[in-house]
């Protein structure tokens, strides 16, 4: 489909089209759409793309960041004073998201759409911020949580919230948290080495979230974790009262913007995710917009860039030096490839169970290794994923649960540089409510390499069976997990042959 086809009932777009004709022409529309031209002259639309708004991390050590981070805190007071009948009113902005009571509103979670919702989310609220401040290359502050600011060789610590966010005379200010500003996120859920596994994946349902299968590893642990390390209101389907909660998501929004465009993954091409339109949103004039999926994947390459920063090992800089450059980009990022996550085979573990927050919990497949021998092969190789589903969330979700592999003897000290280890996930939301909104918590885990580096070191043999076990700790060890039981809804063995497709 072309890309100028894509925007025929979009109203914000076709508002652009009488006077820009020859503009577009030579460009897109949804370039239109993105950059919101109006002021320059056709010649110089790769100069204004090449200088569109620069997302930068928060950073107490640097002017640049500093000065982001002050047009920040300024939109917030203005969009603070805005009537409650204004869209764009900083209680109105966070009400798509949900409250604090009430529990999810319109945001995704849990799904495929979970990336390119909070992207249109960030996009607009950007926006808002770039015209009530009238600082139009304005670009949201991100927190790179996976690392201290000042990053110290040797020194393995993931990023206290910035110190901004606790000045109580400041916009960025939140009280409501319950970590401090010395606590920082637990370092086996952030860090480099964890993110670089994250960002590895080549599977877009496995990087980011599946519709069948739940969160997956980006979104049930950093991104979930962070929530609940935060804390208090970010806890919660309110989280986006906290000033903090933008400069996480567009943290978030930085690992997809690298996945896809550093390191050269191809988001899905199926026409019915794309064409997922949202009516949530209200642009920077307060007038209610349409947007799809489709126009979230451009966003990164015509509406803002990232100053780069590192979040997993180092990934190639992707500069736009040329207009050839842009135009490849571009194409690539609107072929995508066809990505396939078929379950083959689905073994569930035992059902009706519980999981205890506070005592390990292991539990043992009906499944021995040799029957995933497709595992192993170097053709095309099954991958094989733990799918959790929980019947209601904890009452506190003051943790995030270690899921370790045929590992008989785990301890709460149990370390992630262990070979059985395999990954994390955490609940995010407070209440009923948003349970009842997500159906279940549910989770993948892939524990392929797990199982695959366990073969090789020859511990896992042709009779052993599979084994899982649990472990909850807290977000901080200061913050105590009080004892709660889990009801487990499912958890099932998935064999996939997981397909990302050559590029047609
Ligand atoms: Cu919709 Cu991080 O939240």
């Amino acid at each position: 489909m072309k890309i100028e086809t894509l925007f025929n009932n979009s109203d914000s777009v076709l508002r652009f089209l009488p006077s820009r004709r020859d503009f577009l022409k030579n460009m897109s529309l949804s370039v239109a759409l993105l950059w919101g031209f109006g002021l320059g002259g056709i010649e110089s639309w790769f100069e204004k793309i090449a200088n569109r708004p620069t997302r930068r991390p928060v950073n107490p050590d640097s002017t640049d960041s500093m000065t982001t981070v002050e047009i920040y805190e300024e939109a917030i007071n203005l969009m603070k004073a805005l009537p409650s009948s204004d869209g764009r009113s900083w209680d109105n902005q966070a009400g798509i998201h949900g409250t604090i009571l009430g529990g999810f509103n319109r945001c995704n979670h849990q799904n495929s759409f979970f990336l390119p919702w909070h992207r249109a989310y960030l996009y607009y609220f950007e926006k808002i911020c770039q015209k009530l401040t009238g600082e139009s290359s304005f670009g949201l502050p991100y927190w790179n949580w996976t690392r201290p600011f000042v990053f110290r060789p040797g020194v393995n610590s993931s990023s206290s919230i910035p110190s901004p966010f606790w000045d109580t005379s400041s916009a960025l200010y939140y009280s409501d948290r319950d970590a401090t500003s010395s606590d920082v996120p637990p370092f086996d859920v952030v860090s480099q080495s964890r993110m670089e596994t994250i960002l590895d994946e080549t599977n877009f349902l496995l990087f980011g979230s599946d519709d069948s299968g739940g969160a997956g590893p980006l979104e049930a642990g950093p991104h979930n974790t962070i929530h609940n390390f935060v804390g208090g209101t970010m806890g919660t389907g309110g989280a986006a009262l906290d000033p903090i909660f933008w400069t996480h998501h567009c943290m978030i929004d930085y690992c997809w913007d690298n996945w896809n465009i550093n390191r050269g993954h191809d988001n899905p091409n199926d026409e019915t995710w794309l064409d997922q339109e949202w009516t949530d949103f209200v642009d920077e004039d307060g007038n209610s917009v349409k947007m799809s999926v489709r126009t979230t994947l451009l966003m990164p390459l015509l509406a803002y860039q990232y100053e780069s920063s590192q979040i997993g090992a180092p990934a190639a800089l992707f500069p736009l030096r040329s207009e050839a450059a842009f135009r490849r980009l571009r194409q690539r990022l609107e072929r995508g490839a066809q990505v396939r996550l078929a379950i083959k085979k689905r073994i569930p573990f035992s059902r009706g169970m519980d999981l205890s927050t506070s005592k390990i919990a292991s539990r043992e497949l009906p499944v021995k290794a040799r029957e995933l021998k497709r595992l192993f092969e170097t053709e095309h190789p099954d991958r094989a994923l733990i799918n959790i589903g929980f019947a209601s969330m904890p009452k506190a979700t003051n943790f995030f649960v270690r899921v370790f592999v045929n590992k008989q003897d785990t301890t709460m000290e149990t370390k992630t540089e262990d070979i059985h280890y395999a990954g994390s996930f955490a609940f995010f939301g407070s209440s009923q409510a948003e349970i009842h909104q997500h159906k279940s918590a549910s989770f993948l885990v892939d524990i392929t390499n797990t199982l695959k580096n366990l073969r090789q070191k020859g511990m896992l043999k042709d009779d052993d069976t599979i084994s899982l076990s649990f472990v909850a700790v807290p977000v901080t060890p200061s913050r105590v997990v009080k004892e709660e039981i889990l009801q487990l809804e499912k958890l099932d063995l998935l064999l996939s042959p997981i397909s990302v497709s050559e590029r047609q």
